[in-house]
């Protein structure tokens, strides 16, 4: 008598990377309650992985997620993988059933864009398992309207981002750098630090309504030769005054990798992670490990970058 096994639920895996945004300018708020912003972001090398397995029919989207960090993520509608799945389903006419399981390599609501990396990664295996056939730049504008940081989360590497940070052009970039991140247990929403933003700008005409990318040649051209002294000295975020002043302690992490002798320290997006720039490998373990040592941080991470958008794993 010959046993067959049950064939396996179709499932498809992808990773996402999270990102750090080496310059972060912001104009004026808009009147649709968006800043625009003049962005470069590098992708680096700490990935989501979306597992994207086929359901019975009718059973809907249910997500599931494992890291360090899991038990602060959200497993309903509120997910923004959630609503990538129930966006590209309305989109291409099928039903949104799936499950989804997050493996959380990103930290937790540290303006890294963890959660974005989840949608983007959920767009691309919800695609392949769905076989919608939607073209690339389909899936681009599904996850704009999904949230700004989405788009380059698919896209990956280097690039420079206008709009809401959505539309995106890929900057060239040589060699590896090598980063440390902090993080805190405690999030900071990135509705409040815009808002602070503006409560700190006001009356002051320093800001255009439309902040210009031509500020950052010296990061461009730092980028280009692959020089991390250059790079450090170019970083820059908008956010940066905002999340200290939401966030005072953070001011001691940016200075203890600074005595680390860090090229660059700065806060990592809207915040509340610090990120550190090393000359190698074993310099930014080394800032991590002040970090540690001074309990400047929650948490520590060691990562490289530029690193590739989502993709789909064997
Ligand atoms: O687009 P996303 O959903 O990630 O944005 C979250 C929030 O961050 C927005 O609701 C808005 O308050 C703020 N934001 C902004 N300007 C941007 C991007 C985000 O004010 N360019």
């Amino acid at each position: 008598m010959t046993h067959l096994a049950a064939a396996p639920s179709p499932s498809v895996r992808v990773r996402a990377p999270g990102k750090v945004n080496l310059s972060l300018r912001v104009g004026r708020v808009q009147d649709d309650g968006y800043h625009p912003l003049a962005t470069i972001f590098q992708a680096v090398a700490l990935f989501e992985e979306v597992t994207a397995t086929q359901v019975p029919e009718g059973a809907g989207v249910t997500i599931t997620v494992d890291g360090p960090q899991a038990d602060r993520v959200p497993v309903d509608e509120t997910n923004l993988a959630w609503r990538a799945a129930e966006a590209l389903a309305r989109r291409v006419g099928v039903a949104p059933d799936v499950a989804l399981h997050l493996a959380k390599g990103v930290p937790v609501a540290g303006g890294m864009a963890g959660g974005s990396a989840d949608a983007a990664a959920t767009l691309v295996a919800c695609d392949a398992l769905w076989q919608t056939g939607l073209s690339r730049g389909d899936l681009t504008s599904l996850a704009a309207d999904l949230g700004s940081d989405v788009p380059f989360a698919l896209l990956g590497h280097t690039a420079v981002g206008t709009g809401r940070g959505h539309l995106l052009t890929p900057a060239m970039s040589r060699g590896e750098f090598h980063w440390a991140f902090a993080t805190q247990d405690e999030g900071l929403s990135t509705p409040a630090v815009y808002n602070r933003f503006d409560e700190l700008s006001e009356g002051s005409d320093a800001r255009d309504a439309d902040p210009a990318i031509e500020a950052d040649t010296a990061l461009m051209q730092a980028l280009r030769a692959g020089d991390p002294h250059a790079l450090g000295r170019a970083l820059h975020n908008d956010l940066q005054p905002a999340a200290l002043s939401l966030r005072p302690e953070l001011e001691r992490t940016i200075g203890v990798a600074r005595e680390a002798g860090a090229l660059g320290a700065f806060v990592s997006g809207s915040g509340p992670s610090v990120a550190a720039l090393g000359r190698s490998r074993q310099h930014a373990l080394a800032i991590a490990a002040s970090w540690t040592a001074e309990s400047a941080a929650d948490a520590v991470w060691c990562t490289s970058g530029p690193a590739h958008g989502a993709r789909l794993l064997p």
